[in-house]
This record gives structure tokens, sequence and C-alpha cells, in this order.
């Protein structure tokens, strides 16, 4: 029995390390290694090449080496049946909620507009725009959306969340809640700043066009902590030299790094961050793995599989 690592874009070393500190006992090999196909019943990675399961005779358990699976399940040749993993890291969430929260009050406070200024030595004050009239709407209520609601609630942000149920939120019975396409108009129309945190499926790809994003109040921010491909950028970039969105904060991109000559490098209405709003810590994630792998070896359904129908 033994768990492969392939982990790339990301380094392979700390997740195996992590692995065997807490699993001395099984054997944790890298693409590094020489590799034993019969062995390998579990495979922690971020993306797979398509193919990659079918050399894994043995294989019991795919885990995500983050909280998002849509790189694993874009692989048409992963078994049905085979369970695969996410990980939950709340410390993930947190740093993912600071981001949000940094990014908007740079946007809110115009900190940017006061760079520039200093920059020309010019002393000017604009009017401050109270937190208590920028609504802020939520693509997602999963445990990263959570973070970030909760984070805004001691600033006095008004809330809205959209998602697939209306189950209760603990820390957040004064946000609005929205479900379905007209839930969806309804929390567009209403956001000042949109923060999208959705996983990445068949039903979310491609969700915010043109059209989406033309609901946002004109003067509207739109943060991006989900995936780049929630988005279509011609769209996403018209509405911004349009001046309808007042700017994006993009932490996920399509393709990750974006080509050195992608227009998002440059405008001057986007700030671009190399996905760093929050990543999970490998003990963390080599925890996940190992209850994933722990859990199928007895039989038993596997800690934090998702719902491969939903795609999360
Ligand atoms: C993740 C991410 O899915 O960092 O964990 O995007």
């Amino acid at each position: 029995m033994a768990i492969l690592v392939l982990s790339h874009p990301l380094p392979s070393a700390p997740f195996a390390d992590a692995l065997r500190a807490l699993a001395p006992d099984i054997p944790v090999w890298t693409e590094a290694d020489t590799v034993d196909p019969a062995a390998v019943q579990a495979l922690l990675a971020w993306r797979l090449k398509p193919g990659t399961v079918a050399r894994y005779p043995q294989l019991r358990v795919v885990c995500s080496t983050g909280a998002g699976v849509d790189k694993l399940l874009s692989d048409p040749s992963l078994p049905e049946a085979l369970p695969v993993t996410r990980v939950v890291d709340p410390l993930q969430a947190q740093t993912m909620a600071q981001y949000v929260i940094g990014q908007l009050l740079r946007a809110l406070r115009e900190f940017d507009r006061y760079d520039a200024q200093q920059a020309r030595a010019e002393w000017q004050r604009h009017p401050v725009r109270p937190l208590a009239r920028c609504r802020v709407g939520l693509l997602g209520q999963g445990e990263v959306a959570q973070a970030i609601a909760r984070a805004c609630v001691p600033l006095g942000l008004p809330l809205a969340l959209w998602g697939r149920s209306a189950r209760p939120l603990p820390g957040l019975e004064a946000a609005q809640r929205h479900q379905g396409e007209a839930g969806l108009a309804a929390l567009l129309a209403g956001s000042d700043v949109l923060v999208n945190t959705l996983p990445l499926t068949p039903a979310t790809a491609g969700l915010l066009d043109a059209a989406r994003l033309r609901q946002l109040p004109p003067g509207a921010w739109f943060i991006n902590v989900g995936r780049g491909e929630h988005v279509v950028q011609p769209d996403l970039r018209r509405l911004l030299d349009e001046g309808h969105l007042a700017g994006a904060v993009l932490d996920v991109f399509e393709r990750e790094p974006p080509a050195a000559d992608d227009w998002v490098w440059r405008h001057p209405r986007v700030v671009a961050t190399p996905h760093i709003a929050g990543e999970a810590r490998h003990a963390v994630v080599a925890r996940c793995c190992l209850d994933a792998l722990r859990a199928v070896q007895q039989g038993l359904p596997a800690p934090l599989a998702v719902d491969r129908a939903a795609g999360y």
C-alpha cells in the first residue's frame, strides 16, 4: 500500500514530508521516485493528466491538495465509483477572508488613488464611502464564503449570499440569502462588491458573462477567489473598459500564470495576484488524505468525498 503525490505545479516534497510525518509506516512516493504502480492506493494531486488513474490498478481514492477538485474531475477517464476528496482547512478559509477584506478596503477606501496622488505630491481629500452603504454579494456559501461573510460583519458591510440551498449559516442570520436564477439576478443587482467563491463545475463555468456582469450596479467591484473559468474574460474586460465596473481583483485565472502579454497584467482597473488568497496547510492536506485512505481501506465512505454529480 502506498500514496503517490502528484501535486504539480506545487512542489511535491512538502506534501510527501507531511504524509511521512503522520504515517511513517506508509510508503509515500513522488514523481522523482521509482513507483510500483500496483502498490499505489491513493493519489494526492492537484490536477490529473487524462489517463493517469488507469496506471494504478489498486487505486482506492484520489485526494485533492486543495479545497477545489475541478482539475481532478476534469479527467474524463476518472471512474465514477472512485472517491475524490477535497481539503477543508479552516485557516485557509480565514486567510482567504483576510485577502478579500484587504482588497475590499483597498478598493472602497481608494488607497490606489491616494498612492497615485502621493507619487504626484498631491494633497487632495475625497469623500469617504461609508461601509454600511457598500453591499457585498457573495457567490457561494461554503466554508470560504462563510469565513468572508463573517469577516464582513464587524465592518458593518451589508451582506447577501447566493447558493444552492437556504440552510442556516450560524452568525450570518442578518445576511440576505438568494437561490436560483432569479436569486442570482437579485444578488447581482444589489452588490456593490461581488465576491466569487464558487466551486468550478459544468454548471458554474462561464457563469459571469457580460449579461450577468452588467446586472451589477455601475461602479461595482468584482473580486475573484473562485476560479478564472467562472468568468468570460473578454466580457469582463469589456465591462472594465466601459467603466461599468470600477475594478476587478483577480487571484485566479483560467491559465495560471497568465501569459506575459495577457491583458490582465496591465489593465488599469485590474489588481492581479498569483493565486495567493489562501492555501491549505500541508499537514492538513496530509491528514485529509490519510483519513480518506484509511476509511476506504475499511470499506467506509471517504470523509470529504465530493459529490461527483454536483462536482464539489
Ligand atoms: C484550492 C485553491 O482549491 O487554493 O485550495 O484554489
